[in-house]
């Protein structure tokens, strides 16, 4: 018998808890329906907003990569070098509302059962940006789109009241998430930028704003190397580079230390997390720590655009998980969700080795022995 991989997420049912995250895996309507044939549970469209935007020239986004050779890490390609991050510079969708109205309508009447997260974002410095907020919502909503994700973590934005700039602010996030609540009818997911002290802060002004889940993590703050031979960034126009976003496996420690410190702040709570998945023992981390559904990007990139073999792959895995554990009684990811939360500790509570055996851990690799008495 097939394994049961559904999960029931914000009152929304997914065939299986992996989705496309927002990002050029979702901006076009061929690709969501590539990825939903592909597999993909569900899909966050690439963020939309009320006025389209312009992009740097050349490319937005290039993939870092190392190797067993060589430790510099570079997007130029080497032989054997293998992916440590996606680096991007990439604003929002281009395409306005309207453009995207129609294909929202169309790709739900083609996939009813697939789900259609609509990404949208606006500014917050006064009503009328609040209202681009509502505006969009309620059109993404009337369209079919089956729940909305606030962008508060876009960090490429030049304003001070958009994207990770709002995700820094708990009093925005609870006013954003405050003014979309007012009008929407599906759920109402907030992206939330890992670049801020305390995540929780921020998690909580958008949970008392009203959101259903937390999405984490957008990518980090980041820049690309300088190429030792021409001495330039690696990525740069006309001799000039800016902070961009760090996504793919070089993230996945860190967005799950993110992930960790929302679950445990509030265990009740819905998470949707991101970061550096391109498998199941990735997505598993996310899920034993408490999250509900995992999005993906980078991996679905750089497999044919839409992470064809990534789902498959993902899927897989955790059927294969499922039969594994059986004994445990684990049936569906309900089962085993959350389940390692709480392992995670201030480091003054784990456990010492008795005293006279203590050295302070200078005996673990990266240290010098430590000097004679
Ligand atoms: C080229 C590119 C464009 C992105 N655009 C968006 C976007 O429009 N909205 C958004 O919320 N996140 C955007 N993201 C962030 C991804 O959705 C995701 O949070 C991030 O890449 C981390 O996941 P990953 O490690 O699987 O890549 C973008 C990422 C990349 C690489």
């Amino acid at each position: 018998m097939a394994a049961d991989l559904s999960v029931k997420f914000t009152g929304l049912e997914f065939e299986n808890p992996f989705l496309l995250a927002s990002a050029p895996p979702t901006e076009s309507e061929s690709n969501i329906l590539r990825a939903f044939d592909a597999g993909w549970g569900g899909v966050v469209t690439k963020t939309i907003g009320l006025h389209p935007v312009i992009n740097v020239k050349g490319p937005k986004t290039k993939f870092n990569r190392t190797s067993v050779d060589s430790p510099r890490i570079s997007s130029r390609r080497r032989p054997d070098s293998v992916l440590h991050s996606s680096w991007n510079w990439e604003l929002i969708s281009d395409k306005a509302l309207d453009w995207w109205l129609p294909r929202i309508e169309r790709i739900k009447k083609a996939h009813p059962s697939k789900m259609l997260i609509a990404s949208i974002m606006a500014g917050s410095e006064s009503e009328t940006e609040l209202e681009h907020w509502r505006t969009l919502a309620k059109a993404c909503q009337e369209k079919g789109a089956d729940g909305l994700e606030l962008n508060f973590s876009c960090p490429h934005m030049d304003r001070d009241d958009m994207g990770s700039n709002v995700g820094k602010n708990q009093a925005l996030c609870r006013q954003v998430t405050t003014v979309v609540k007012e009008v929407a009818k599906v759920p109402v997911w907030v992206k939330l930028t890992p670049s801020t002290t305390e995540i929780i802060y921020e998690a909580r002004g958008a949970f008392e704003g009203g959101a259903d889940a937390i999405t984490s993590s957008n990518t980090f703050p980041s820049l690309m190397t300088i190429d030792p031979d021409s001495l330039e960034f690696e990525m740069q126009v006309d001799g000039y580079t800016s902070q961009g976003g760090l996504g793919g496996p070089a993230i996945l420690p860190q967005s799950l230390a993110k992930m960790s410190q929302l679950c445990q702040a509030f265990p009740d709570r819905a998470f949707s997390g991101i970061g550096g998945i391109s498998d199941f023992t990735h997505a598993l981390n996310y899920f034993m720590l408490g999250c509900g559904t995992v999005q993906v990007c980078t991996a679905a990139m750089l497999d044919h655009a839409v992470g064809p073999n990534v789902v498959k792959a993902l899927k897989e895995g955790m059927g294969q998980f499922l039969e594994k554990h059986a004994d445990k009684g684990w049936k569906t990811l309900e089962d085993f969700r959350g389940c390692r939360r709480d392992r995670i500790v201030p480091q003054s509570r784990i456990k010492r080795p008795e005293s006279k055996e203590y050295h302070g851990g200078h005996e673990a690799e990266g240290y010098a022995e430590p000097d004679p008495e």
